[in-house]
């Protein structure tokens, strides 16, 4: 554990990289969530009123929260460096969940390999959104990639799987094939004897879940209909960030997002007994930010740049 459980949280406003700077020098994380533009080639607006329309930006858009208009090489140039930034202040047994879409996840892959060593790619998540509409050219791609990277080494990063929001219903044919006895509770189980050593699997458990994350929906973070929604621009879901929170961290763990637009990450992970490090050089995130966590109760203190 890095953080003493007790550790006030942290928001600063600006670049990642001059965080990574201004941040107490004996500062690490445990664990990093990575959101950064996908070079969609627009300004992305916000949704501050009634009948605004969130998202690229359009005649009835709110502000601008942040530009996304560089193309793909422009935006790999500037996110290399920063992952080298965070890099440095990962500990251990940290992990990193690079958020991409299919613009530029492979360049992503390529240039995180870079910074952090291919040895060290623990693998992927597709997450699908569920939400946008069909086009006429080809299959819509309806999901988005979350790179996974250990500071270190593969085999000692944080993975847990016991909660139910780390688990996912075993498939029915194997319900029906295996979990054939029931214990005096009446509960379904299956055991299985691997190297000599005996396992007991309940159905009720459900399994550990796997890459490919399907029951998220975007919607309850972007409908005005829910209360989780802000009105930035492509604001994640708290569920997807309590997923990734739950499985990758400990509690009194430091959880960084250098990158906050709203601050979703921050938000969940001190409900979830974490402290945050949070940064974002739009200031209309920062503002989203600040209101969110107030709105919450959550205090944190801002940390001035360095000189
Ligand atoms: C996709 S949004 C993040 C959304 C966020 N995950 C949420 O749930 O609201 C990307 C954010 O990255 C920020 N950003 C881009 N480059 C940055 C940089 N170098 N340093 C800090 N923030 C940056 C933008 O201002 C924007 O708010």
């Amino acid at each position: 554990m890095s953080a003493d459980p007790g550790s006030e949280h942290l928001l600063f406003e600006g670049d990642a990289a001059d965080a990574c700077l201004a941040l107490p020098a004996d500062l690490t994380f445990d664990l990093v969530y990575l959101d950064p533009p996908f070079a969609v080639g627009s300004t992305m607006s916000t949704r501050d009123q009634k009948g605004q329309a969130r998202g690229r930006k359009q005649p009835k858009s709110g502000r601008d929260a942040y530009h996304d208009s560089s193309d793909v090489e422009q935006l790999i140039a500037h996110l290399e460096p920063r992952l080298a930034r965070i890099r440095e202040r990962m500990s251990d047994r940290a992990t990193l969940y690079l958020h991409m879409d299919y613009r530029a996840v492979h360049d992503a892959k390529v240039a995180a390999d870079r910074v952090f060593g291919r040895r060290s790619f623990v693998g992927e998540v597709v997450w699908t959104p569920g939400n946008g509409g069909r086009g006429a050219r080809g299959f819509t791609v309806t999901h988005h990639t979350l790179l996974v990277y250990a500071r270190k080494d593969r085999k000692c990063i944080v993975y847990q799987c016991d909660h139910p929001l780390l688990r996912e219903p075993y498939a029915a044919t194997s319900l029906k094939m295996h979990f054939t006895k029931t214990d005096r509770d009446g509960r379904r189980y299956r055991e299985r004897k691997i190297r000599s050593k005996r396992y007991r699997y309940y159905a009720d458990e459900g399994r550990r879940l796997g890459s490919v994350w399907t029951d998220i929906p975007a919607m309850v973070a972007n409908t005005p209909l829910r209360k989780e929604a802000t009105g930035y621009p492509t604001q994640k879901p708290e569920r997807l960030l309590e997923r990734i929170i739950r499985a990758a961290s400990h509690e009194g763990d430091t959880v960084a997002d250098l990158m906050c637009g709203s601050g979703t990450t921050l938000v969940v992970a001190a409900q979830l007994g974490r402290r945050f490090v949070g940064s974002d050089q739009s200031p209309v995130a920062i503002e989203t930010t600040r209101k969110r966590l107030d709105q919450a109760g959550l205090p944190y203190r801002l940390v001035p740049p360095s000189r």
